[in-house]
């Protein structure tokens, strides 16, 4: 809990809330005001600030304009895990992968799926292991896993490939062999995705809503999940179309089982609850 000196106005917090949306369109209602409060307090303190006004003062300088993405990291939700959803992956593997290998084969190009909101790497990890897995046994043309986030910290710690021993829960048992290595010494207890399966995951920061995306034209699969939640319908619609435009005509976005594209504007036939096909 924060302490009293470093109560958040409702002045503030609106202040705040609306640099957050205006650069990441997450949505902070009211009711979020004292998780803010509570997330930014030792922030605060270590920047020597006497409370929220001196900070947003400093927010609102010019030289302070960096600091909203401090704020944004300190703010995000980053819950995630390996296989998260695992019917997605089951689909890929089994329904959406075979297609979309002959089709990046016959077009002498590698497939390529993004993460587009990927937190700590637990999914774009699970997406190159379920094509690598899908490698051993049906031909796949090669294949790249893009991965981002709009925080920094998330980015970093997807970059690293280390998680702890106990949240590695895999499919089957043979996949933590074959795709992580165990830590020692300083590092018992954790296991770290191994640099082959690193290599495949090419990783950056990026805003869902920055001008231009990190990531190739024409690709194959996105994943955005969990992530349409904090945005309202209108930046909602205008993400949903953009990732169209990133999509290859018959290639798939995957959203999050307890979203939905319901009453947005949009190009996509849904396959199945929170897959949709762009058409070819
Ligand atoms: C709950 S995690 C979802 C992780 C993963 N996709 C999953 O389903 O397990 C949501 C992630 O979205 C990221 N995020 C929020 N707003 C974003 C934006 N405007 N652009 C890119 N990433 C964003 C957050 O930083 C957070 O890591």
């Amino acid at each position: 809990m924060p302490s009293p000196d470093l109560a958040l106005s409702t002045r503030d917090f609106d202040f705040l809330s609306g640099l957050v949306y205006d650069r990441s369109r997450i949505c902070l209602g009211p009711e979020k005001q004292p998780l803010v409060a509570g997330r930014l307090a030792r922030h605060l303190r270590s920047l020597g600030c006497v409370g929220f006004a001196d900070y947003c003062a400093r927010l609102a300088t010019p030289a302070g304009r960096n600091e909203i993405d401090v704020v944004i990291d300190l703010i995000t939700t980053n819950h995630t895990h390996f296989f998260r959803e695992r019917e997605h992956f089951e689909c890929l593997s089994r329904q959406l992968l075979p297609t979309l290998a002959a089709r990046a084969s016959s077009a002498g190009r590698p497939l390529r799926i993004w993460s587009a909101a990927a937190a700590s790497g637990e999914e774009p990890y699970s997406l190159a292991i379920a094509l690598a897995e899908f490698a051993r046994s049906q031909p796949l043309p090669d294949w790249r896993v893009y991965a981002s986030d709009i925080s920094r910290r998330m980015v970093d710690r997807c970059r690293l490939g280390i998680y702890e021993a106990a949240k590695v829960e895999l499919p089957s048992a043979d996949l933590l062999p074959r795709y992580f290595r165990r830590g020692f010494g300083p590092r018992e207890g954790y296991y770290r995705i191994k640099p082959e399966v690193r290599r495949s995951v090419t990783v950056e920061a990026a805003n869902l809503f920055q001008k231009t995306y990190p990531v190739p034209a024409n690709l194959d699969v996105v994943f955005c999940r969990n992530v349409m939640i904090y945005f309202d319908a209108a930046s909602r619609t205008q993400l949903v179309s953009r990732l169209f435009e990133q999509l290859a005509p018959g290639g798939y976005l995957v959203i999050g089982h307890a979203e939905s594209l319901l009453g947005l504007q949009h190009r996509f036939r849904q396959i199945r609850p929170s897959v949709f096909i762009r058409p070819a």
